[in-house]
């Protein structure tokens, strides 16, 4: 079963992946097709008012984050309970056995006791846990920004289809971080809720919360994990700075539909360092599941590939919109493109 979920995810990876770099290529016998694909990607300001039809508010960004905090939190507390409740006590590995299995009404998916105790299995769970609190922190800026940082101007608009790729992408990106056992955990929940309902509300809350036990994911993370959040929240730093300045620009104006050229932080490099910014806190993803997880690197993959498309519009559009722009300033990685 997780093997399906793994391969439908990383399809779907590739599927939304294949058309952004193929439209990447520099090459004019497929202009066609790269207007086509650029038609869905542009929003706000690279988006033609005359290319309106189809479209929606770009303010309506704000319904990813919501979608994005209510399943990531979801997919946290399921796959934290699960290592919780499944975790045996060294003293106590053959009644671990039989509650795990009477949980599941004798489910096959607990009757492995070796494969689901087994140090590599639980320290995958841990990092699938640890990625999950990442995400949430990520998620939860985001919609904060939406709210209090941004100023969608009101003319500001998105193509249809890329509304939906951005739910696509906010259902995905969490369940893409807990695949590998996401089928567990969600036989264990359906058991809990059954449980639940036999037993009532107060003999299940009559259990003792063991915080170290229930801490234990975090303490037993690999030092790559740890990279790996350093380089996330170092992208998430200077991606709420960079909102931070886009969102001053019009705190002044009357006008919430102008334009203005941004100053400050990764500005002084490239023009989309928001855009380079998330590429960073994904990277953070890569390197703290170890790098050796093919669906995190496509989900990563379609991240560059969709944001340097992006960029790219963004550049062309200030260089043509601003004759003071600075020219020493790249798209989006400094020195490089
Ligand atoms: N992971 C992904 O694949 C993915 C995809 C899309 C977006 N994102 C992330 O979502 C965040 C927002 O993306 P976005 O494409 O909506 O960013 P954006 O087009 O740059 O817009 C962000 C906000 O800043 C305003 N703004 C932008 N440039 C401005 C300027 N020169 N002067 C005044 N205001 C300006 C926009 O105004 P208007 O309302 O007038 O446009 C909008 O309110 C980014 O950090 C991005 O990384 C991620």
């Amino acid at each position: 079963m997780e093997l399906g979920l793994v391969t439908l995810l990383r399809a779907a990876w590739v599927a939304a992946i294949l058309p952004v770099v193929i439209a990447l290529i520099p090459s004019s016998k497929i202009s066609f097709f790269q207007k086509f694909v650029l038609g869905f990607a542009k929003r706000g300001k690279i988006m033609q008012s005359s290319s309106n039809k189809l479209s929606v508010p770009q303010k309506l960004f704000i319904h990813f984050y919501i979608l994005a905090f209510v399943w990531t939190t979801l997919l946290l507390v399921a796959t934290w309970l699960y290592d919780y409740c499944t975790m045996p006590k060294i003293t106590e590995p053959l009644l671990f056995s039989s509650i795990a299995s009477h949980l599941t009404g004798g489910s096959r998916i607990f009757s492995s006791h070796s494969s689901h105790t087994s140090k590599e299995h639980r320290s995958r769970i841990a990092v699938s846990i640890f990625l999950l609190l990442l995400m949430e922190a990520q998620v939860l800026r985001r919609l904060f920004e939406s709210i209090y940082v941004f100023k969608y101007s009101p003319s500001a608009r998105m193509h249809i289809l890329g509304y939906l790729t951005g739910l696509f992408f906010y259902t995905a990106v969490p369940i893409s971080l807990c695949c590998n056992h996401a089928t567990e955990v969600y036989k264990f929940g359906l058991s809990l809720i059954q449980e639940f309902i036999v037993k009532g509300k107060d003999r299940m809350l009559a259990t003792e919360v063991d915080w170290w036990r229930f801490l234990n994911p975090l303490i037993q993370l690999q030092w790559y994990s740890w990279i790996g959040a350093a380089i996330f929240f170092w992208g998430w730093i200077h991606q709420h700075r960079c909102h931070a300045i886009l969102g001053s620009l019009r705190e002044n104006r009357k006008d919430n539909d102008e334009y203005a050229v941004p100053y400050g932080d990764w500005f002084q490099y490239v023009s989309s360092p928001h855009y380079l910014a998330e590429i960073v806190v994904y990277a953070g993803f890569v390197v703290a599941s170890g790098c050796s997880d093919l669906t995190i690197w496509l989900l990563w993959g379609f991240t560059v590939a969709n944001l340097v498309l992006a960029a790219a519009e963004t550049h062309r559009w200030y260089l043509h919109k601003f004759d003071n722009y600075p020219r020493n300033r790249f798209a989006i990685f400094p020195y490089v493109y």
